[in-house]
């Protein structure tokens, strides 16, 4: 090897393993991603993630699509500017609104939440499945494009739940009426006959325990966190991208409305103390 050719791969090798060792950015409006990069963490458990919670702006399910796209730019532009080396947008709603255009402006792998209409779809015994989403993404033409795609006979039965994510977004996931609401949502799509449930909105697995005691055994609930992080995992191998094994796991949480409460429930949500720090204006 020429002295040029030893000195251009050192270079190379340096700059890649100082990219390998770069947090992956995470964020949603608020806490539900959280869902999300629990499960990350649990398959990459040495990938450092920087996650953001969008508090200021939350819920996103009752915004007009151009404020969430301008947020979706804002939060996405910041997490480069701290030299992440991947984004997970881990809301369905930010996705189906915002994805495509964040894709064709920035240059690093940018992963979305797609909700399980396909698999639901392919396994239902009965053929008739259920979709539970924030307002915003229930009249969104890119979702609706989505579960027609997907569907593949099955009548879908399109459920926005308003209200939900403000609960869950308060610590009161495990409530009594938090119990109702989801009941109220339940109820006339159980009486559709429905064999699979699909979450569609990164807020809901936090409640997937009482959703499943009030539909039953009989009806299969399809979440998002594992697809998702195997896409990351694809998505960082294929780039290269992926962490050295000895690297040590770092996480930082930043919030656009920090508060003691959010500070406990972020840590409680993710299963790790973590401090929170106030995410710059934007
Ligand atoms: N967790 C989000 C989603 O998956 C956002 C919900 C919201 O803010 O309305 O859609």
């Amino acid at each position: 090897m020429t002295q040029t050719s030893a000195l251009f791969s050192t270079k190379v090798a340096t700059n890649e393993s100082k990219v390998n060792s770069q947090a992956i950015g995470i964020f949603d409006s608020g806490v539900g991603g959280l869902s999300i990069a629990k499960c990350i963490h649990q398959h990459l458990p040495n990938e450092s993630l920087i996650y953001v919670a969008d508090s200021l702006f939350s819920p996103y399910g009752d915004k007009s699509s151009n404020v969430i796209i301008e947020r979706v730019n804002k939060l996405a532009d910041w997490l480069i500017s701290q030299h992440v080396k991947a984004i997970v947008v881990a809301c369905n709603t930010a996705t189906v609104i915002a994805i495509d255009q964040l894709r064709a402006r920035v240059n690093i792998p940018i992963i979305g939440v797609e909700p399980a209409i396909k698999p639901a779809a392919l396994h239902s015994a009965t053929q008739k499945i259920a979709l539970l989403v924030t307002e915003a993404t229930a009249v969104n033409h890119r979702f609706l494009a989505l579960v027609n795609k997907h569907k593949n006979g099955a009548e879908a039965f399109i459920q926005p739940c308003a209200g939900l994510v403000e609960l869950i977004e308060q610590g009161l996931h495990e409530s009594e009426q938090c119990h109702q609401l989801v009941n109220g949502f339940l109820q006339p799509l159980l009486k559709n006959n429905i064999d699979k449930l699909v979450l569609g909105c990164t807020h809901y697995p936090f409640v997937s325990t009482m959703i499943k005691e009030i539909v039953g055994k009989e009806v299969t609930i399809m979440e998002t966190a594992l697809p998702v992080t195997e896409q990351l995992i694809r998505q960082l191998s294929h780039n290269n991208l992926l962490a050295n094994g000895d690297h040590v796991f770092e996480q930082s949480f930043f919030s656009s409305k920090v508060s003691p409460h959010l500070e406990k429930l972020m840590s409680t949500l993710f299963g790790k103390n973590s401090s929170l720090q106030s995410l710059p204006l934007l």
